[in-house]
């Protein structure tokens, strides 16, 4: 991750849209050399100048700075291709339904890829009514805990929180077939079809 806008991002969108030195330069209301400086490394951008310059650029301020451009084509935004990210300072989780340039605690976040449960992060399901009760298999101490489940199907995501010395273990109504995801903060995501 770029902790700055750098200048081979600004030239390559500038160039991606067409624009020269000098008509970017007129659009921020900077000079023409000031641009070629950034785009040569001899010089940054200030910072109340990234947003307009994101503007000029046709991009977002996170997606200027991290030199990404995303484009979400998942239009129909099937839950299940969706996307698990979590903070691994604060531990905030975050799904996306498409691609996405997530950013927490000045970290871009990487998007999870789960593993199929294991036998150090096992998981039961039992019926209990209309209810299904939920069981990770894991040590739960401050150190080292499963901090979240999710069960996810093409239209609709239930996330229950977990907190280290409680129990990883709830009731959720799973509804329809989908993947019940859960997080260890040590060894990452894991799944299992449902
Ligand atoms: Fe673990």
């Amino acid at each position: 991750m770029n902790t700055y806008v750098t200048g081979n991002t600004i030239k390559q969108l500038r160039e991606g849209r067409n624009l020269t030195q000098a008509e970017l330069a007129q659009m921020i209301g900077v000079s023409s050399k000031t641009v070629s400086k950034w785009e040569t490394a001899k010089g940054l951008p200030d910072i109340t100048l990234l947003q307009p310059l994101a503007q000029a650029l046709g991009i977002s301020v996170i997606e200027l700075m991290n030199g990404e451009q995303i484009t979400n084509r998942n239009v129909s935004a099937n839950l299940l291709r969706g996307k698990f990210y979590v903070c691994p300072v604060c531990g905030n989780a975050i799904h996306s339904t498409g691609s996405a340039l997530v950013s927490c605690c000045g970290i871009t976040l990487p998007p999870l890829e789960a593993e199929e449960a294991d036998e150090d992060h096992g998981i039961t399901i039992e019926n209990v009514e209309d209810e299904h009760f939920i069981t990770v298999h894991h040590p739960m101490t401050k150190e080292h805990f499963i901090s979240f489940a999710a069960f996810v199907t093409c239209d609709r995501i239930q996330m229950v929180k977990f907190y280290p010395e409680g129990n990883a273990e709830t009731r959720m109504q799973l509804r329809g077939r989908g993947q019940l995801y859960y997080y260890c903060n040590r060894h990452g995501l894991f799944r299992k079809k449902v």
